[in-house]
This record gives C-alpha cells, structure tokens and sequence, in this order.
C-alpha cells in the first residue's frame, strides 16, 4: 500500500464530492476513507476496520426496550461516518520507523526533561512548555507563538501531532522528532543551536543520554555556537568543522529530538461528549444519545450535511491531516504565507527527514517522502487541516490565529472568500444563525479534559 497515494486519491474526491457523496463512496470502497484514521501507516485498513464492523454489525441484544430505541435516527452511511469519527477508532498507533527510540520509557522520561528545560534556549528562558504547557492545552492560545521574538504561526497543540504524517502548518517535517529540532535552532522561539545543545547534554544528561543512545561521542574542543541553519558566524563555525564532528554534533542534536518525541507521544486527546454519543448512537442507545442536547445534534446534523464540514475534518481527530487552502485572510498580505507550496519543499531539504542519514527507517519505509505531490497548484496557501478535539477551548483559531472566535470561523466559512493566494477549496453555505449556533454547539461537545501525562 502507498498511503501517499491514497492520501492525494482522498484529497482530489474531497475536492469533487459533497459530504454525502464522500461518505458513499467511502462506504463502497474504504480505501478513500481509510487514510483518515490511519494515513501514516500501512495498518489503515485494520484501523478502520473496528469501527466499520461496529457500525454494520447487528446492535447488541438490547436490555430494555428503551435502550433499543434510538433517540435520534440516523441512516445506515451517517452511522459509518459518526463512528470513524470516535477517538477508540484511531486504535493504536503503528510505530514511527524512522524513530527506533520512541517506544522506550527511559527515552520518554529523559524527552520530558528536555520539553521542560528552558536551559536549551539562547537566554535561558524558553522551553518547548513555554508555549506548549500542559495546562494550557499543550498549546499557549496567542495568536502567533512568542519565544524569544514573536513568530508567524500560532502555536499547534502537541496532541494528536504524533497521529500526522506531517508536522506544522505546512507539513514541512515528517515526523515527531524531526519536529522538534526546529524550534531549537529557530531564531524567535528557542533561539539555541545544536552546538549549544550538545554540550548541555554533555554537562547535565550524559548518563539519561547513554542510557537510551549509549555513551556521547567523544568531541574535541567545540565552538560556543555553530549551526549550518544559525547566523553568518555560527554557519561559519560550523563549516570549520571536521565533517566527522558536525556528523556526531548532527546525531546527538537527532537523538534530542527522538528522546523528546518519545516523551510527546504519550499527550493525547482524552475523550469527549461527542465520543459518548456516538458509542450510543452505533449501539441504538436511546438513553445514552442524551449525551448530547437535541440542538448539538442539530449541529452534528450539518456537520455531516449541509456544511461539508466532514470533507477535511473527518476521522478520529476531526482532520484528513492534509492540506487544504480555505481563503484565511493572511497575516500579511503584501507577503501572503505560502503554506504547504515552500513546506513541502522544506521537507524535501531537510537533512532530517525520513529518508536522512539520521533516520532509523530503511528507504521502503518512507512511503510519504516517496509518493508527497510537490507541484500540485493547489499547495499554495495551503494549511494542515487542524483537529477539532479540544478545539472550543483554545481560540484564537487558524494558522496565525486570525480569528478570536468559533463564530468568527464558522462566518468566514460560511462566507467563503476568494483567497489572497491560491484557490479557496470553501464554497459558501447558507447558513443562518440558528445553524451557526447550533454548529458552534456541536464543535463545544468534542471537548475532552486537559490532558494529563
Ligand atoms: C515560541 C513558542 C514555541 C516554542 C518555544 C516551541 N514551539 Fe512548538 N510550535 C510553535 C508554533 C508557532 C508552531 C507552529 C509553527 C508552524 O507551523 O510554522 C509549533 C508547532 C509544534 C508542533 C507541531 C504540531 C503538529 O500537529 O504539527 C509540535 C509537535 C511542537 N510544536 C513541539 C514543540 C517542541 C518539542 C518544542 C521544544 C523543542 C517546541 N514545540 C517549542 C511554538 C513553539
Ligand atoms: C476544504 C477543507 C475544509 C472544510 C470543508 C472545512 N474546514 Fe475547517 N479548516 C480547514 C483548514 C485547512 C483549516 C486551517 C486553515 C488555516 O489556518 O489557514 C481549518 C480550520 C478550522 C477551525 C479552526 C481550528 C483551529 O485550531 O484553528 C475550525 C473550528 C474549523 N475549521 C471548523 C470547520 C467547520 C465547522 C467546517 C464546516 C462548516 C469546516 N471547518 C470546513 C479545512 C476545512
């Protein structure tokens, strides 16, 4: 299986279907469905398949009469699409080939001290928590991420990221810890380079470092700073290197990296109102439908329907984790952001994506970098589709959190302007204010508790 085929097979029948029409043909052939849930990974279908059994399967013997009534009726596809859309039907996450590392407890513990030490940023300040803190969502609800200077994207939550085949607004990362080497050598969040961060794993985590990777490579004397990606003296410094030196700087700095993936690979979504009822909806549970109130329902209504909402946010996140141009007004219009046009090109540069020489995957394994489109028209403004869990509470919303409120999405939506880049993949909705509100009402239900770890 190729899932970076399937994915463009699933994003071109987004394009040309309506909701409706999508769930029918994911019914007639789950291929088109099935990268929803499981897209980074071969085990797709076995992913799907749990939750398409649930829905077709007889419901269980009822206890009572009331229990086999459903409160609120749905046909045999809205029943197949709510339960893809529950969190259990994400079942486990097959592991990260090009991170050997990730499933080891002793690389987690030591992921979490990195996340939490403000020790690697240029000023001393400023950790991954900073703008991800567990209290806050793993997120920090400013508009634009503010570190060491302030950035052009609004900080993404750390949950369900370990689910996309590509990390940040633009995708220009394919895994975890890929990830997490851009913020440490970015100049307005942590502001460090790798020089840096390998002597602070050197003077403080050399034994939680040896114990997950083995011991560090022994380095000569080191620069204070140098970094092929840093400033004109540290891009210096660093080609002063011996090759052999940058190549042992280059796996310590990965190894950072796949520790703390480790680490984020445990913050997930917990469960949510939406989860309850659609467990009852797919059992005929009357009763247990009262979880939500007949106006979420309502907005649960058009989200399937009439608002095409399910056509990007669908699956067990709410998002098909690709990208989609939606007409975002820009946060600067005499530069508009490209989005997934310059990430994917990052990505293909990137000397630590899958297919680099710090990636633990055999070549076969990354079936995303082999099949991404690169000169699809349609990637420019393009923006990874954000998950809705949780969504409700922590505005303010979109890629450079243009928006302060669930009503101010749900009216640019419903409008559905030309785009200042690129083709707006939104054609307006007539929706009137009930329909807003009741669609707002339904976004509030797939809320979960803050998660905990
Ligand atoms: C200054 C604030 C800031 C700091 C510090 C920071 N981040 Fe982020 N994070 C962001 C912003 C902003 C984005 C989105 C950037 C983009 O798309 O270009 C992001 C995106 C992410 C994502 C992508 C989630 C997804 O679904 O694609 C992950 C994971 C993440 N950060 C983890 C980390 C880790 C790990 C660290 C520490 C090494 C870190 N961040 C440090 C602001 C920050
Ligand atoms: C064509 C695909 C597509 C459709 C259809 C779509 N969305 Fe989105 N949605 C996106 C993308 C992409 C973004 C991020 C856009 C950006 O930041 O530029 C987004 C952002 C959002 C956000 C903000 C989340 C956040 O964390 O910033 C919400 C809420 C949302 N959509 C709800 C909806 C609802 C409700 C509908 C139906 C009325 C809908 N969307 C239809 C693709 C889509």
């Amino acid at each position: 299986m190729r899932p970076g085929l399937r994915f463009t097979t699933f994003a071109l029948a987004a394009l040309a279907a309506s909701a409706l029409a999508l769930v029918a043909s994911a019914l007639a052939a789950d291929a088109p469905f099935a990268p929803a849930a499981a897209a980074f990974a071969p085990a797709a279908d076995a992913a799907f398949a749990p939750a398409a059994v649930a829905a077709s399967a007889p419901a269980a013997a009822p206890t009572d009469a009331v229990r086999a009534t459903p409160r609120d009726a749905w046909s045999a596809d809205e029943k197949a699409v709510i339960a893809s859309m529950r969190l259990d039907a994400a079942g486990e996450r097959p592991a990260d080939p090009s991170n050997a590392y990730e499933a080891r407890v002793d690389a987690a513990a030591f992921g979490r001290a990195l996340f939490e030490d403000a020790r690697l940023s240029r000023n001393g300040q400023v950790s991954c928590a900073s703008c991800h803190a567990a209290e806050r969502q793993f997120q920090d609800g400013r508009p634009l991420g503010q570190g060491l200077g302030t950035g052009k994207r609004r900080t993404m939550p750390v949950m369900g990221a370990e689910r996309s085949p590509f990390l940040f607004w633009d995708g220009r990362k394919d895994s975890l810890w890929s990830q997490a080497l851009g913020p440490l050598e970015d100049a307005a969040e942590h502001g460090g380079n790798r020089v840096r961060f390998v002597r602070l794993v050197q003077g403080h985590y050399a034994q939680s470092y040896a114990q997950v990777f083995g011991p560090l490579p022994t380095f000569g004397a080191l620069p204070d700073d140098a970094s092929p990606a840093g400033s004109e003296a540290e891009r210096a410094a660093w080609a002063a290197l011996p090759g052999r030196t940058r190549d042992d700087v280059n796996r310590v700095f990965a190894n950072i990296g796949k520790a703390i993936a480790a680490y984020e690979r445990q913050v997930t979504y917990g469960e949510s109102r939406f989860d309850t009822y659609a467990r009852a909806t797919i059992e005929n549970d009357g009763r247990g439908q009262a979880a939500l109130s007949l106006q979420e329902v309502r907005g649960l209504r058009l989200f399937l329907g009439k608002g095409q909402c399910v056509t990007c946010h669908n699956g067990p996140l709410l998002t098909d984790h690709a990208f989609h141009n939606t007409g975002v007004p820009p946060l600067d219009p005499k530069s508009p952001d490209r989005g997934r046009a310059d990430g994917v090109q990052r990505l293909l540069r990137d000397e630590f994506n899958c297919l680099g020489r710090y990636s633990d995957a055999r070549p076969e394994q990354c079936g995303e970098l082999h099949f991404v489109s690169t000169d699809d028209p349609a990637l420019l403004g393009a923006f990874r589709t954000p998950s809705l869990r949780n969504a409700a509470e922590r505005p303010p919303y979109m890629h450079a959190g243009q928006f302060a409120t669930l009503g101010e999405v749900i009216d640019h939506d419903a409008r559905a302007p030309e785009a200042a880049s690129g083709q707006t993949e939104l054609k307006p909705l007539a929706l009137d204010e009930h329909e807003r509100g009741e669609l707002i009402a339904f976004l509030r239900t797939l809320s979960a508790l803050p998660p905990t770890n």
